[in-house]
């Protein structure tokens, strides 16, 4: 056995060096050709001595298991955020505080572009990644391992022996602009949802339940610093750890710059400014790190953001273009919003032909025509905007419509709201045909394959008239559809028999009521463990939620206050729709206690808060009648004074850990 083990691990070692030459150092030796004779060597010794598998062979980049929903864990240190600035002055006054708090001078710093993707925490064990998590509240993260080793910057084995027990590697994942572009234009080409930018694209991929659906996503990475390590490791500066990470395989840009001084970060700001539109991946600025780790830690952090630290952001970047037409669009919910169609431009190196507008009283103060020159900006992750119009030209005015576009019911405008609505909701095509390509969107039941046009299809061939039907639908007539043979539409309905198998939160989120969209949902799927129980709710006991505001309470219940409402979700479960059943408690030990949580606590509130439930209590967001305990930290305000008035069990810090032991 001995020789063949010398062998497999001679060909991963080999393959390792190969795909670090071409995926990190971008400097390949061998031809791919090479490179996939070697791979399928390792493949073929591993088929048939599967017991010497791996978890850091490079077969295992593709493999894990879909799962339901994201688990959370906890990051071994805090993934901080950073403070802003946006002009030099600001930078300078940063240095000027970092100097005074210290009485010393900061030293050296680093300065290094700001990736514009999705934060990333990579755990390596004995050289070996064992966990990856998204940055989640910076406390808790989502587990992403699947997923991100699928990443073939990211090494699943590090290089070189001298690395930690363990230690926390931090980093962004992105997609370079080329590719985003590229995914979007064959998602459009199928009538499925595109993506905003290039950092929206990389946070749907990572966050795939399926690692087969991120493989196939071209993402990569940067790693950018470290965070929690075992002492065996005791690195003096940043940009020692950088060359570190560099050293044990990771793959890091190669902008990262020692700047002696403010003016030297100034000009490198500069620089990098003006190189800005030819890299290949986005930034939105260039982050200033004080690189003495001795000094970072005398500095230390405020609230969530390192004072070590500090992130210069570029200012938006505008482009003009003429405005073609206003078409006005019908929501799932019956908001009318009028979309602006553009003569194609780059704004910040991404084609846009569409920008928001976000109701007519914006068109009225803009004051646009048909064949206005406008100034559109992007900034960030959001479809872009109009923000002023540089020649009217006298085309005519954008005028509201007054009936539905898609229906041609007369228009409503409520007392103070700024949007159209029209009112007919599911006798309005338009309404229905977008919550049924709701329902079946990734967010909600992810049914591949039943994009935009395949909708609008199954709904013209009156095949179905509401979300339950898609589960009624049979092969026959399918095949009888144009662009559709027997085997498309047996993965159709593959597919629609799949996105049976969801998750609560899931469920509540596609049944489309107003205002509520993934976190609400999740929310209410905590605190309303059946349907019926959230069918039934009454407004008082929504409004109890933590995190339930008023106008959310209203719509669940006006929602559910509708007949055809309720009977579409109870459909939707008779037909089949399913999920695991709510998580039972640790133990029972507070069963139906009602918890509020006010002040200052030294573990964070999530933390609380699933210790508590955990036990069987509930945690609300508002102290009533109906709270047994409240838990009050470090300064507690109102909620702690209405308690005692109420003369509600206070419980401390200390009595709380007491409780949860
Ligand atoms: S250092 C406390 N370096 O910026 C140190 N972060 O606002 C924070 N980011 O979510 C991390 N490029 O995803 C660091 N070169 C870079 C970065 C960077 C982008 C992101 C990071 C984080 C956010 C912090």
């Amino acid at each position: 056995m001995q020789p063949l083990i010398d062998d497999l691990e001679k060909i991963r070692e080999a393959l390792r060096y190969h795909a670090h030459r071409y995926y990190v150092l971008d400097d390949p030796e061998v031809s791919d050709s090479e490179y996939d004779e070697l791979f399928d060597r390792l493949l073929a010794i591993e088929r048939a001595n599967p017991e010497l598998i791996t978890p850091d062979s490079p077969s295992q980049r593709v493999g894990g298991a879909p799962v339901d929903a994201l688990q959370t864990v906890e990051h071994r240190a805090p993934m901080l955020s950073l403070g802003k600035c946006t002009s030099i002055d600001e930078l300078d006054a940063w240095l000027r505080r970092c100097n005074a708090d210290l009485d010393r001078d900061v030293g050296s710093l680093v300065c290094e572009p700001k990736f514009d993707g999705v934060a990333v925490n990579l755990l390596y064990e004995n050289g070996v990644l064992s966990q990856a998590t998204t940055r989640g509240d910076g406390t808790f993260g989502e587990l992403i391992t699947a997923n991100v080793k699928t990443i073939n910057a990211a090494p699943l084995k590090l290089m070189s022996n001298d690395v930690p027990a363990w230690i926390e590697i931090r980093g962004e994942v992105y997609i370079t602009i080329d590719d985003f572009e590229a995914y979007n234009r064959t998602a459009a080409a199928s009538g499925e949802k595109l993506f905003v930018s290039p950092r929206n694209s990389a946070a749907g991929s990572l966050r795939q339940k399926d690692p087969t659906m991120t493989a196939k996503r071209p993402l990569s990475l940067f790693c950018y610093s470290i965070g929690a390590h075992s002492d065996d490791y005791q690195p003096q500066s940043h940009l020692d750890s950088i060359n570190d990470l560099r050293r044990w395989g990771c793959r890091v840009n190669e902008f990262a710059e020692r700047c002696d001084d403010g003016n030297a970060c100034a000009d490198y700001i500069k620089r990098l400014g003006e190189r800005r539109d030819s890299l290949p991946y986005e930034i939105d600025g260039v982050v200033i790190k004080v690189d003495d780790l001795a000094t970072q830690r005398d500095l230390g952090f405020y609230i969530r953001q390192p004072r070590w630290a500090i992130a210069f952001k570029y200012p938006p970047v505008d482009a003009s273009t003429t405005l073609l037409d206003v078409d006005y669009q019908v929501g799932r919910t019956g908001a009318v919003t009028p979309v602006a169609r553009l003569e194609p431009v780059r704004v910040d190196r991404v084609t846009v032909s569409n920008a928001t507008l976000h109701n007519q009283d914006e068109i009225d103060r803009l004051g646009i025509r048909k064949g206005s020159k406008v100034l559109l900006r992007r900034a960030g992750d959001v479809i872009p905007k109009i923000v002023k119009v540089v020649e009217a030209g006298d085309g005519a005015l954008i005028a509201a419509p007054n009936v539905c576009p898609s229906c041609g019911t007369a228009l409503t405008r409520g007392e103070d709201e700024a949007i159209l609505r029209c009112p007919a909701q599911m006798s309005c095509p338009a309404q229905v045909q977008n919550a049924v390509i709701y329902f079946c969107s990734r967010e909600c039941l992810d049914i591949r394959g039943m994009g935009t046009q395949r909708v609008e299809q199954l709904l013209n061939a009156g095949l179905i008239k509401r979300n339950s039907d898609i589960f009624t639908l049979k092969k026959e007539p399918l095949i009888e559809l144009e662009r559709m043979g027997e085997k498309s539409a047996q993965s159709l309905l593959d597919a629609i028999e799949n996105s049976k198998e969801t998750t609560y939160p899931r469920f509540i989120n596609s049944l489309g009521i107003r205002n509520i969209g993934e976190d609400t949902s999740a929310i209410l799927a905590d605190r309303f463990p059946t349907l019926e129980d959230l069918i039934t709710a009454d407004y008082e006991t929504l409004l109890e939620v933590e995190n339930i505001a008023e106008t959310i309470a209203r719509n669940v219940v006006d929602f559910f206050s509708i007949d055809a409402n309720r009977e579409e979700a109870r459909r939707l479960v008779e037909l089949g729709v399913h999920w695991p059943a709510p998580k039972a408690p640790i133990d029972s030990r507070l069963d139906g206690q009602i918890w509020v949580l006010t002040g200052k606590t030294s573990r964070p509130r999530t933390e609380v808060k699933s210790l508590l439930v955990a036990r069987g209590a509930r945690v609300t967001g508002s102290v009533s009648k109906n709270t047994t305990h409240v838990f009050a930290g470090e300064n507690a305000g109102s909620k702690l004074e209405k308690a005692q008035e109420l003369g509600i069990r206070i419980v401390d810090e200390t009595e709380f850990n007491e409780l949860v032991e």
